[in-house]
């Protein structure tokens, strides 16, 4: 059989991953996704007071889905066989928080057996973790990603809106102690947020043996709160985590990696930097993200959703998918416009895309 010709779009990016939002529900409200706390009014309130500007917690526009309106995994699992036959290698399952969802392992089992499918990785906030972890592994998934922004408890409840940073740490040593590989953290990054702890979560990514990613704050919150002075420039993260640890840098493993990586010396673990605002990526970009609901999003700053359910739903073939769906990727915008005056913020914040 001749091998059907990849995605790829007008600027000549082949498609190599999809991201997959299982639920754009979140039991967390954290402050840079879903800022829907007193905690987050308050500290939002602090910066937009001195430019006239009022917060107010109330989303944009924010209603979860119903459960019909989701896709089901055997349609999931069939784009995950359409997609793989063009040329998709790497699937992240992730939310809002996907682990909200009955049975992941179901889903995670019909993936893990597609041919071509060589990577399948989920991102979680850790909150219920251990409830799931054994069936996940158990089906095939092989590693894992989590949120974890502050080491301080306070800070932690302050962030994501949960009293929980010590069963998230529990289930980062579960993972790893379960053979996940890698375990990687996330921490975006807030300017008088979490800054401070930059040191100490390098600190903690030498202690447990995991990949920690230190994220620039993106426009993506619920409440369109994102101000570019809260933004902590990746070149700025490193030189604070400098000051604490000697860093020896990695090569990069393959052109579309979003992070650039290092070392932390005298030992295995590695720290890598997000900094998609000052040092944007979307040249190399192979990304393409399916949400819950259905819609093909070409990036995350995506302004059109083309809604893939409906053909899924009305007896569509593969064949007119695939071609449906190489219309689709062609058309993938060429970067985001972050900062830039024409910049708009897409109407779905980044619970419902899948970070
Ligand atoms: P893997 O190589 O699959 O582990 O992925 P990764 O290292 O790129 O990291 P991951 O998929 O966990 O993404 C980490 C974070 O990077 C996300 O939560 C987003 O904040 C950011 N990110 C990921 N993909 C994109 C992207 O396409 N565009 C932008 N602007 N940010 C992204
Ligand atoms: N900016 C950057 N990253 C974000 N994430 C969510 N919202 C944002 C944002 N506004 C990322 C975080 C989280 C993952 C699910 O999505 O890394 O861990
Ligand atoms: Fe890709 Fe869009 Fe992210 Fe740029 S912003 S890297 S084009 S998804």
């Amino acid at each position: 059989m001749i091998p059907a010709a990849p995605l790829i779009d007008t600027f000549n990016r082949v498609m190599g991953d999809l991201r997959i939002s299982l639920t754009d529900r979140c039991n967390f409200r954290c402050l840079y996704c879903l800022p829907e706390t007193e905690a987050a009014a308050n500290f939002y309130q602090q910066r937009f007071a001195p430019a006239g500007r009022t917060f107010s917690t109330e989303p944009i526009r924010r209603q979860w889905q119903p459960r019909t309106a989701l896709l089901s995994y055997e349609e999931i699992a069939r784009v995950v066989r359409i997609v793989a036959g063009l040329g998709i290698r790497k699937i992240r399952l992730t939310g809002g928080e996907p682990l909200l969802r009955q049975n992941v392992e179901e889903v995670v089992r019909l993936i893990a057996s597609v041919p071509g499918i060589e990577d399948l990785a989920l991102t979680t906030n850790g909150f219920n973790f251990h409830e799931q972890a054994a069936a996940l592994k158990d089906a095939g998934l092989r590693r894992v990603s989590f949120s974890l922004d502050s080491l301080d408890g306070d800070n932690f409840k302050r962030i994501t809106g949960q009293d929980c940073l010590d069963t998230v740490i529990a289930n980062i040593r579960r993972a790893q102690s379960m053979g996940f590989r890698p375990v990687k953290v996330n921490a975006v990054v807030i300017r008088d947020v979490n800054d401070h702890e930059v040191g100490a979560l390098a600190q903690f990514a030498r202690d447990e043996g995991v990949a920690m990613r230190f994220i620039e704050f993106m426009p993506l919150d619920s409440a369109r709160a994102w101000l570019k002075e809260l933004v902590v420039p990746g070149a700025e993260i490193l030189s604070l985590i400098r000051r604490e640890h000697e860093l020896e840098p990695l090569p990069a493993r393959h052109a579309a990696e979003t992070s650039r990586r290092w070392r932390l010396a005298g030992s295995d673990a590695e720290i890598g930097i997000i900094a998609p605002v000052t040092e944007p990526f979307c040249g190399q970009c192979n990304r393409l993200r399916l949400t819950a609901d259905g819609h093909i999003r070409t990036c995350l700053f995506s302004l059109r959703e083309p809604d893939l359910k409906a053909l899924l739903r009305d007896g569509s073939s593969d064949e007119k998918i695939v071609a449906w769906l190489r219309a689709v990727v062609w058309n993938k915008e060429e970067r985001h416009h972050i900062g830039e005056a024409d910049y708009q913020q897409p109407d779905r914040s980044m619970s419902c895309i899948g970070g």
